[in-house]
């Protein structure tokens, strides 16, 4: 059967990629965009605090040169203290600290709010430059008085908005880019579950019907004379192991406590002849006997999918080297080598996602059938150990020892 992707992949893969840029992008001229207004308006209201701060600073300046004034009361209300937002601190020609919208209880002792205040000055100094006031004795300059202060209530709300702002999207958009995700694992779950119980279904009928005709064939001498009823039987035999492999993707597969040396040979010795003869498949194992839990028709399909791809990679000739390990801390491990192209380091992350094919007639969909099995259903892993353009590739599946 003629395969071929009507989804140019590696181009969906380009722009996916592409999207996220755009994306990426948008978002970081959205939050400098942002960032940026909110500063224009931050320094247009840092200048109007100034000048009330200024014109507050005249206003005290006033009363404290010129205490006999009747316009003092206007002052003192309207203007002293009407200023109730920005924090201010000024000393008094008698040395006295005052201040309006400072954090001071007023129960504190004298001495913890002068030190207060003194903290708060520090930090004022650190912020602007304080604002002078001149202290007149009968119209001669006697001394100079500093009003300190500091950033408003409301501008440092406005400071911090763009990035609480921003946060708070960051944060909605990632959640709902987890749920997104989500629900399409999700969907993709059903199609996948549903697409492998439906073909194994199907299969069914027609694979129980060839049992029945091949032992009305075997009793005709003739024909069972040719050795043609054992390859029939082959045939059935191999429909029988595809039919299984696609009901227990489908199902929650039951693992069993299984030789894997034995499986692997068992694919090996169905793979040798179907390959070309330049190319040699090796197996080598310190022991003939270890044991995994594993679903023994899934993990066949798994090690023949890696098989399949390494012959892909190789062309003509080449070796596969499969090797069975018995790691530490229980595990088992086989790695599956070639001498094949191997894989550009660019790529290495992408292989195992459903579509992704460099080949004219792949699905991209074998290494994704084999995370699947290693991942989901034997709770095991499956990687690229190592892969060098031109030199080779090895996988390697690291399962539960039993
Ligand atoms: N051993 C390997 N050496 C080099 N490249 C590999 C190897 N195994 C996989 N790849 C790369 O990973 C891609 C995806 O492999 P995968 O088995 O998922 O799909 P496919 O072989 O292209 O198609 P199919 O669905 O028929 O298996 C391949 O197209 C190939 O580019
Ligand atoms: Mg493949």
């Amino acid at each position: 059967m003629a395969k071929k992707s009507s989804i140019p992949t590696s181009d969906f893969y380009q722009h996916n990629t592409n999207l996220k840029w755009v994306v990426l992008v948008v978002s970081v001229f959205i939050s400098i965009g942002s960032i940026y207004y909110t500063n224009i308006l931050v320094e247009q209201l840092k200048q109007r605090e100034r000048q009330q701060v200024e014109l507050f600073a005249r206003a005290l300046e006033y009363t404290l040169n010129d205490e006999s004034n009747d316009n003092i009361l206007f002052i003192t209300d309207e203007i002293i203290f009407k200023n109730n937002s920005i924090p201010t601190i000024w000393i008094t020609r008698e040395g006295q600290h005052q201040y309006r919208n400072v954090d001071i209880d007023e129960s504190w002792s004298d001495e913890r709010k002068k030190n207060a205040l003194k903290a708060q000055i520090n930090e004022m100094k650190k912020l602007y430059e304080p604002i002078k006031m001149t202290y007149r004795e009968n119209g001669i300059v006697e001394d100079y008085g500093y009003v300190y202060y500091k950033n408003s209530y409301l501008l440092k709300q406005l400071i911090a908005y763009p990035y609480i702002q921003l946060s708070v999207i960051a944060i909605f958009g990632f959640i709902a880019y987890l749920a997104f995700n989500y629900s399409r694992a999700a969907e993709q779950n059903r199609v996948w579950v549903g697409l492998a119980k439906e073909t194994a279904h199907q299969l069914g009928t027609p694979l129980s019907s060839l049992m029945a005709w091949i032992e009305v064939i075997r009793e005709d001498p003739e024909i069972s004379k040719k050795g043609m009823v054992e390859e029939l039987e082959k045939d059935i035999q191999k429909l029988r192991i595809v039919t299984e492999r696609f009901s227990s993707i489908g199902s929650t597969p039951i693992l069993k406590s299984e030789n894997v040396v034995l499986l692997i040979n068992n694919v090996v010795t169905y793979l040798r002849p179907r390959v070309s003869a330049k190319i040699k498949i090796e197996v080598f194992t310190l022991s003939e006997n270890i044991t995994a839990m594993v679903h023994a028709p899934l993990f066949e399909w798994v090690i023949e999918n890696l098989c399949k791809n390494a012959v892909d990679a190789m062309g003509n000739t080449g070796t596969i080297a499969i090797k069975i390990l018995r790691g530490s801390e229980g595990k088992v491990f086989i790695d599956i080598s070639d001498t094949g192209k191997g894989i550009p380091r660019s790529k290495i992350d992408m292989v195992f996602r459903a579509g992704f094919t460099t080949k004219k007639r792949g699905w991209g969909l074998g290494l994704t059938l084999a995370k699947r099995i290693i991942d989901t259903y034997h709770n095991g892993k499956i990687y690229v150990k190592s892969s060098e353009e031109n030199m080779g590739t090895t996988f390697r599946i690291a399962l539960d020892a039993i």
